[in-house]
């Protein structure tokens, strides 16, 4: 490794040009030397577990139409579905039996009154039923169900959330507008990243790696904004195209390879500026290459969202092509997942929230 690379790597303030040159690199030697730096501020910052999240995937129902998501409204290629309330109550139960410590709730945006509630009362069930003597309080709940009024945020904190996950997919206004319909604004998207915080969420945010049209300064930008916004938590993939949207058929610039490449650099970088943040290996890595969740591990993240969602709606959650585990059900991925984690050198943190030591600093 050159020296200038050696003190990159060690520096304390990343500045802009910093960040791009390492996001640039491509010598094989020097990837491999930020990635293990990444690792060692991962350990030295956050130590070396791996947290889950069981994922359960609520409904695909959306209200919205972002041009690059496979279940935005305008996709009428797929049916529409929304878990009863007794198959996420078992769902949570089954992670809580696991010693999975922590569960997500994901699903398409909708903001009508009757979600809202239903949100609510799963919130306050999920909580009871899943508590333990392993887990005195129930499950740790994470939610990624898109923007919402700060009322909305405050009764499902109060019901009793604690973190979530709103990614802003760029910061750049002219990427964000390109990749979205002209009545979904950044700037709506950066103010309900500041309520969610109000309203006491450990926050959740990230970026779609490999947008047609991004380039590395975007990228740059978007990693100073997680720390000038005091995120809490990362969640960032790869961006794949869908067929049934309307950028599947834009040209694509960089290889598959390339995308991924980038997205393990992203995460080593936002690990060697954030440092005591929680960064997911998300499953688009997965998408990619098999071993893709797992190797973005070795990057500098440290936590990972197992697949609880019954198998036979899976197949209608796919945000973009070639999502893993369609086939397979939570047991299966319980065997696969802790293989993986475990052959690439790493443990699980059993029965434990796993928070952000960035928020419990903060506190
Ligand atoms: N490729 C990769 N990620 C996608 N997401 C949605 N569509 C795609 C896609 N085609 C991501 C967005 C969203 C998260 C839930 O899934 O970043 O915030
Ligand atoms: Fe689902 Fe491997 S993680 S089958």
């Amino acid at each position: 490794m050159n020296d200038r690379l050696n003190t990159l790597l060690h520096k304390q303030d990343l500045a802009k040009a910093d960040i791009v040159e390492l996001l640039a690199l491509s010598v094989p030697e020097d990837i491999e030397a930020l990635r293990v730096r990444a690792h060692e501020v991962m350990v030295d910052n956050v130590g070396d577990a791996v947290y889950y999240r069981g994922l359960i995937e609520l409904s695909n129902i959306c209200a919205l139409d972002c041009y690059y998501c496979g279940i935005r409204a305008g996709n009428s290629n797929i049916e529409r579905y929304t878990l009863a309330k007794s198959d996420v109550i078992d769902a949570a139960n089954w992670c809580a039996d696991q010693g999975y410590g922590s569960i997500v709730l994901q699903a398409g945006e909708r903001s009508d009154e009757g979600w809202i509630n239903f949100v609510e009362q799963l919130i306050v069930d999920i909580k009871t039923s899943t508590v333990r003597p392993e887990l005195p309080q129930g499950v740790g709940i994470t939610l990624s169900l898109g923007e919402q009024s700060r009322a909305t945020y405050a009764r499902w904190r109060a019901a009793g959330a604690h973190r979530y996950l709103l990614r802003i997919e760029s910061t750049n206004p002219q990427l964000f507008a390109s990749i979205h319909p002209a009545g979904q604004k950044l700037t709506e998207r950066q103010t309900c990243l500041k309520w969610l915080a109000e309203t006491g969420f450990q926050v959740g945010t990230g970026v779609m790696i490999g947008i047609p049209g991004q380039t590395l300064e975007m990228l740059a930008d978007d990693v100073l904004f997680f720390k000038t916004m005091d995120i809490d938590m990362i969640g960032m993939g790869p961006y794949l195209a869908h067929n049934d949207t309307p950028m599947g058929s834009w040209e694509q610039p960089l290889s598959k390879d390339e995308v991924l490449l980038l997205a393990y650099k992203m995460i080593a970088v936002v690990r060697l500026v954030l440092k005591d943040v929680n960064i997911a290996a998300t499953t688009a890595l997965q998408a990619i290459v098999k071993d893709g969740r797992e190797r973005g591990l070795t990057y500098g993240a440290n936590v990972t969202m197992p697949n609880l969602t019954p198998t036979e709606v899976r197949k209608n959650y796919q945000l973009y092509e070639g999502k893993p585990c369609m086939d397979e059900g939570r047991a299966e991925c319980r065997g696969c997942l802790l293989g993986r984690i475990e052959g690439v050198g790493r443990h699980v943190a059993f029965n434990e929230w796993g928070d952000s030591k960035h928020y419990t600093k903060k506190d």
